[in-house]
């Protein structure tokens, strides 16, 4: 069992590729692929670079070059939904392309042939990742808890910088928690392969007029260390299920 470790921005995983025992690193389509041990889990990880192309290439050469058996996508989002605040995380239950619209030949948002306009995450890898980010919130190490939310998450090749943008994509989406732009065309390559998925964003901005603004910052400071923890933790939780 191979498991692929995903984001978009080296800040998002920084520190993992120093944690991987015997790790190996292999160049394929201009990206860095490093293997190599993690908390008793052969594991693959890669930064895939901004929007749905960049993430559905790397997922593609993760399944048939790495024959990875499961991908998990770890990032940042901005939020939508009332209540999903900067500093929290969303485990993404289903994911949808909010930039797909083939109308009128089939409805807006659906995905043309696929008769769905959702794609839904590995259900055990979703519950064991929301047990891990519980217990990271809750754990002393953490200055702040936070709270961990399950849902819709949306994916798009526009970074969400208005209020205004925000406010229509919630009008059209109502379910929709948070906003990146890679997650769901990753779930779709995954569904094409019949490969388990889930995704972990931690909120670092709300999608607003001040979406920009420290999102670096942020990504280094919080949601960097974030991703770190969630995923060892994650793994662990995964040795005590199996
Ligand atoms: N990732 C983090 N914040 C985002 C936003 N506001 N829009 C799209 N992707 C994001």
């Amino acid at each position: 069992m191979i498991t692929a470790i995903i984001s978009a921005l080296a800040q998002e995983q920084a520190g993992l590729a120093q944690q991987l025992i015997n790790p190996s690193t292999l160049e394929r389509a201009g990206r860095q692929f490093i293997s190599g041990q993690l908390h008793g889990h052969t594991v693959v990880q890669v930064v895939c670079g901004i929007g749905k192309v960049a993430a559905a290439t790397t997922a593609t050469a993760l399944i048939e070059h790495f024959k990875v058996s499961r991908i998990l996508f770890t990032g940042v989002a901005g939020g939508l939904a009332h209540g999903v605040k900067v500093g929290d995380v969303v485990v993404g239950s289903h994911y949808l392309q909010h930039d797909m619209d083939a109308s009128p030949l089939f409805a807006r948002f659906e995905m043309p042939l696929y008769g769905v306009s959702e794609f839904s995450a590995d259900v055990a890898m979703m519950q064991s990742l929301v047990t891990a980010a519980q217990s990271l919130s809750n754990s002393s190490e953490q200055a702040h808890s936070f709270t961990v939310h399950q849902g819709l998450i949306v994916s798009g090749d526009t970074f969400v910088s208005s209020a205004r943008a925000s406010e229509t994509l919630c009008a059209a989406l109502p379910r929709a928690l948070c906003v990146e732009m890679e997650g769901a065309s990753v779930a779709q390559v995954c569904h094409d392969y019949g490969l388990p998925f889930v995704a972990v964003r931690t909120i670092s901005d709300r999608a607003d007029d001040d979406a920009h603004l420290d999102f670096l910052k942020f990504v280094e400071s919080v949601a960097g260390p974030r991703a770190l923890a969630l995923v060892g933790l994650w793994l662990q939780c995964l040795n005590d299920i199996r």
